[in-house]
C-alpha cells in the first residue's frame, strides 16, 4: 500500500556498549572504530520494508554517560520499541540493561517492543574469547523478562538488521 508507519525507537544502555556504532551501521552501512561518546542524544531516520510493509524507524540514540540518565525518560516515555544493549565481553553492562529493562517495563509504554541486545560479537569469535555474558545467561532472562534477543556486532555488521525486522515484525498495523 506504499504508506509507512512510523515507529519510534529508543537505544539505551552503557556508555561504550555500541549503540551509536549499531544504529550508524543499520542507517549508514557505516563503522568506525573510536567513537566519541554521544553528549544528550542523537536522531536518525531509516525505513524498512517487511513483506509488503514500510517501516519508518524514528530513533533516538541516546548518550549511556550516567550523568545523562536523567533525560532518558524524554526519549522512552512514547516510544513504542526500544533496544537495549550491553556489551558481552563486559558482565556489568548487562545489569546495567537489566536495569534499563525494569525501568521501561514500569515507565515506558504497556505494549513498548523491547530487544536486548549483546554486541560485539566479534570479540569472542577469535580463539582468544573477551566473552564475559554466556549468550545461554542472557537469553534465559531475555526469555523470562519477554524481550526479544539478539547477539549483535556492528563491526561486522552481524545480526544488525535482523534486530529491526524482528522489531518491526511485532509492531501492530495501524
Ligand atoms: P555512548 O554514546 O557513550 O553511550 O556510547 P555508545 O554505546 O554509543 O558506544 P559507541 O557506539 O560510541 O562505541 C564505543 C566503542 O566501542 C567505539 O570505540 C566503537 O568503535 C566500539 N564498538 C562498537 N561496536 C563494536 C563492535 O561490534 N565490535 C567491536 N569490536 N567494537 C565495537
Ligand atoms: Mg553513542
Amino acid at each position: 500500500n506504499g504508506k509507512a508507519t512510523n515507529v519510534k525507537l529508543v537505544l539505551l544502555g552503557e556508555s561504550a556498549v555500541g549503540k551509536s556504532s549499531l544504529v550508524l551501521r543499520f542507517v549508514n552501512r557505516e563503522y568506525a572504530e573510536n567513537r566519541e561518546p554521544t553528549i544528550g542524544a542523537a536522531f536518525l531516520t531509516q525505513k524498512c520494508h517487511l513483506n509488503d510493509r514500510t517501516i519508518k524507524f524514528e530513533i533516538w540514540d541516546t548518550a549511556g554517560q550516567e550523568r545523562f540518565h536523567s533525560l532518558a525518560p524524554m526519549y522512552y516515555r512514547c516510544a513504542q520499541a526500544a533496544v537495549v544493549v550491553y556489551d558481552i565481553t563486559k558482565s556489568a553492562t548487562l545489569d546495567k540493561a537489566k536495569s534499563w529493562v525494569k525501568e521501561l517495563q514500569r515507565q515506558a509504554n504497556q505494549d513498548i517492543v523491547i530487544a536486548l541486545v549483546g554486541n560485539k560479537l566479534d570479540l569472542a569469535d577469535e580463539e582468544e574469547s573477551e566473552r564475559q555474558v554466556q549468550t545461554e545467561e542472557a537469553k534465559a532472562y531475555a526469555e523470562e523478562a519477554d524481550l526479544l534477543f539478539f547477539e549483535t556486532s556492528a563491526k561486522s555488521a552481524h545480526n544488525v538488521d535482523a534486530v529491526f525486522a524482528a522489531i518491526a515484525e511485532k509492531i501492530p498495523l495501524e
